[in-house]
């Protein structure tokens, strides 16, 4: 498919419309370099916000960045994990995991997620799928990068405790199958028991993580927390990894309580330990 075209298939998987004149017009052979240089979109943007609302914005910066995602998969091969880092910094990633699908993204988008918890979702979907390869277990990736990507649905709802469980019913409406459910309801405080459920005041019910595609979407949700929330200085996201126990053990915005932190420990000793393998 020629590249602007592709741009029009991105755009209707994100908002619904192709945006084909917006596309054609950045593409536009004589003018396509000044209409691809970031610091010149001050100057285009106001018309193409009259031409096309703010919408339409949105979609000329989301078709820069696809275009140096290109680019940069392609010159870059295999980038080093501090060049990933670094690019991701500014938005862009280049070689994003087959299973992020922006039809997934879009659906956050459209149950009315706040682009933060976006942001954190997609950063869990991708630290998942990083620990799930390192383990080299015949895992289910489709089905860590979706858990991951839909685990807090419910926080369009509510930031409460409850988001586990609304999310799970908004995620039973739009008709994702059970095995992503489940992880959205279990992920809070990495899978209580029956007993902390009714402690709580939630369904009383075992939400224990079963299957390892679980506990690895789980784990990668603490660490991106600790990654991105900045309150422990790291040097690099591995050192999240090394200090995690003393991290949950120092601070309780992370260890929560007791069980919680032993089942963090063990999920991150599990997977850990695979990894080392
Ligand atoms: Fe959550
Ligand atoms: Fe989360």
């Amino acid at each position: 498919m020629p590249p602007t075209e592709k741009h029009f298939v991105t755009s209707r998987n994100r908002v619904g419309q192709d945006y084909v004149e917006l596309h054609r017009w950045i593409d536009d052979p004589v003018n396509k370099n000044e209409r691809h240089d970031f610091t010149r979109i001050w100057e285009f943007g106001p018309t193409i916000r009259d031409r096309f609302g703010e919408e339409g914005v949105s979609e000329y910066i989301e078709h820069l960045r696809e275009d140096m995602e290109n680019k940069f998969a392609k010159l870059l091969g295999e980038p080093s994990a501090e060049l990933l880092q670094a690019l991701r910094y500014f938005g862009i990633r280049p070689n994003r995991a087959p299973e992020i699908k922006e039809s997934d993204l879009n659906l956050l988008r459209r149950a009315g997620m706040a682009a933060a918890d976006i942001a954190h979702s997609l950063k869990v979907a991708e630290k998942a799928l990083e620990l799930a390869k390192r383990t080299k277990q015949p895992l289910d990736l489709e089905l860590v990068a979706r858990g991951a990507l839909f685990h807090d649905l419910g926080k369009a709802r509510t930031h409460a405790m409850e988001h586990g469980m609304i999310g799970a019913e908004m995620g039973r409406e739009l008709g994702l199958p059970p095995e992503i459910t489940a992880i959205m309801e279990k992920h809070i405080r990495g899978g209580l028991s029956s007993q902390e459920a009714a402690e709580l005041g939630l369904p009383i019910k075992d939400y224990t993580l079963h299957r390892l595609e679980e506990r690895i979407v789980i784990y990668a949700d603490r660490l991106t927390d600790i990654i991105t929330e900045g309150l422990v200085a790291l040097a690099s996201e591995a050192e999240a990894e090394q200090r995690f126990e003393e991290i949950l053990r120092d601070m309780v915005k992370y260890g929560k309580n007791r069980p919680t932190t032993e089942r963090y420990f063990n999920y991150h000793r599990e997977i850990q330990g695979l990894m080392a393998l």
